[in-house]
C-alpha cells in the first residue's frame, strides 16, 4: 500500500487565517523555545519603505532562561502533499520575501507531550534582516500598528485577524493580546471600526497625538480630497499628510467603505491574490452575490466563505454573469468589448 507523504508547514502569523495554498489537513500545534513577537518591519504588506508596519516573527529563547521559563508558541500546521510542496513553498518564499527565511523546527501537539510530533517548516525573520525593527514597549508597538498601512491593507487588520485566530484556538499569547487590547482601546477612542475608516501611516518619528489621529480619521470618514502637499504649507484639514501618505490614503480609503457585493473564488485564485502580484481573473471566480456596477467595492471570499480580500471590480455584476469562470482571452467575444483581462487588478485589492 502506498503511504501518503506530507510536508508539514507551521504557521504562526498570516498563514493561520490566510494560507492561500491547498493542503490535505490542518491541526493546531506548538513549538518550544520560541516566542511570537511583533518585531519584524513590513515594507511590502502592512507598511511602506518610508513607514514600515509591524508584523510577527519568532525570537529564540535565551539559553540562560530555559530552566526558569517555558516559551511556547501555538500555531496552525498544514500537511501539504509531497508533490505540491515544492510549488507551495516557492510561492510562499515570494509572498514572505520581506526578510523571512525557511527553518525547520519540532512541533508538539499537547502541553503534556515531551515527544515531538515531527518537524515542520517555519518562516521566520532573524534579527539580521534589513527590515527587523526589534523590541519596543507594548504601548509603542500598539501605536505603531494603529497608524500603519501598506499595499496589503491596514496593520490593525493583520493584528486583529491574528488575535482572533488565537482566541478561536483557545490559546493565550500575552504579547499579542496585550497589543490587541491597546489597539482596540485606540480604535474605540477614535471611532475606527473594521470597515468604515482607516488611519494613515505618516512617516512620523514619534507617535501621533489624539488630535492628529482624529483629524486623519475625520479626513477619511468625510472623504476629504484636498490638503497640503509637500513643498507647500499643510492644509488645515490634515496638517500631517505629506504627498506620499495622501496618495496611499486616497488609494485605500475606498477599501473601507461598504462593499456592494461578494465574489467567491477558487483555491488557485486565493493563492494568486495572496501573493499580491497577481490579479483576479474571471477563470478563478466561482460565484458572486449582489448587484454592482464596474468600479464597485466587493468582498472577495474563498469557497469556505472566509473573507480573503476586498477589491474594486473592472466589471459590473451583469457583465460578471457572462464571464464567470471564463478565460480572459474569450472576454471580448463574450461581451462584445474588452475592459481588461482581470476582474480585479492586483493594484486594486487589499488582503484581509
Ligand atoms: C506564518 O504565518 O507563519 C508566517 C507568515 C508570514 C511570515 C512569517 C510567518
Amino acid at each position: 500500500m502506498c503511504e501518503d507523504i506530507f510536508v508539514y508547514l507551521f504557521g504562526y502569523g498570516s498563514l493561520m487565517w490566510r494560507p492561500g495554498f491547498s493542503y490535505t489537513k490542518k491541526f493546531n500545534a506548538y513549538i518550544k523555545g520560541w516566542k511570537r513577537v511583533f518585531y519584524q518591519g513590513s515594507t511590502d504588506h502592512r507598511g511602506t519603505p518610508e513607514a514600515p508596519g509591524r508584523v510577527v516573527t519568532l525570537i529564540k529563547q535565551p539559553e540562560e532562561t530555559k530552566d526558569t521559563e517555558e516559551w511556547i508558541t501555538w500555531g496552525t500546521v498544514y500537511a501539504i502533499s509531497d508533490d505540491e510542496a515544492l510549488a507551495t513553498l516557492k510561492n510562499l518564499d515570494y509572498r514572505e520575501k520581506g526578510g523571512y527565511e525557511r527553518h525547520e523546527l519540532d512541533i508538539y501537539l499537547d502541553e503534556q507531550s515531551m515527544v515531538s510530533y515531527g518537524k515542520a517548516i517555519v518562516y521566520l525573520a532573524t534579527t539580521e534582516n534589513e527590515e527587523y525593527l526589534g523590541e519596543d514597549t507594548i504601548d509603542n508597538i500598539a501605536q505603531h500598528i494603529f497608524r500603519s498601512i501598506g499595499p496589503s491593507g491596514r496593520n490593525i487588520d493583520y493584528l486583529l485577524k491574528l488575535a482572533n485566530s488565537l482566541h478561536e484556538m483557545g490559546v493565550v499569547d500575552q504579547h499579542v493580546f496585550d497589543i490587541e487590547k491597546i489597539v482596540l482601546e485606540l480604535m474605540d477612542r477614535h471611532q475606527i471600526n473594521h470597515h468604515n475608516s482607516l488611519v494613515e501611516n505618516l512617516s512620523l518619528s514619534s507617535s501621533p497625538t489624539s488630535s492628529m489621529l482624529s483629524s486623519i480619521n475625520s479626513l477619511v470618514v468625510n472623504g476629504a480630497t484636498t490638503t497640503g502637499t509637500s513643498g507647500s504649507s499643510p492644509g488645515t484639514n490634515s496638517p500631517l499628510l505629506d504627498e506620499k501618505a495622501l496618495e496611499l490614503l486616497h488609494r485605500h480609503k475606498r477599501f473601507y467603505m461598504k462593499p456592494q457585493g461578494t465574489v467567491i473564488i477558487d483555491q488557485g485564485a486565493v493563492q494568486a491574490i495572496s501573493q499580491r502580484a497577481k490579479s483576479l481573473l474571471p477563470v478563478g471566480i466561482i460565484g458572486f452575490t449582489g448587484e454592482f456596477e464596474s468600479d464597485a467595492l466587493v468582498t472577495i471570499q474563498d469557497s469556505n466563505g472566509s473573507d480573503i480580500s476586498r477589491g474594486l471590480t473592472n466589471y459590473s455584476s451583469k457583465e460578471l454573469a457572462l464571464i464567470i469562470g471564463k478565460q480572459s482571452k474569450d472576454l471580448e467575444s463574450l461581451l462584445g468589448y474588452f475592459k481588461g483581462e482581470s476582474v480585479v487588478d492586483h493594484t486594486n485589492l487589499i488582503l484581509l
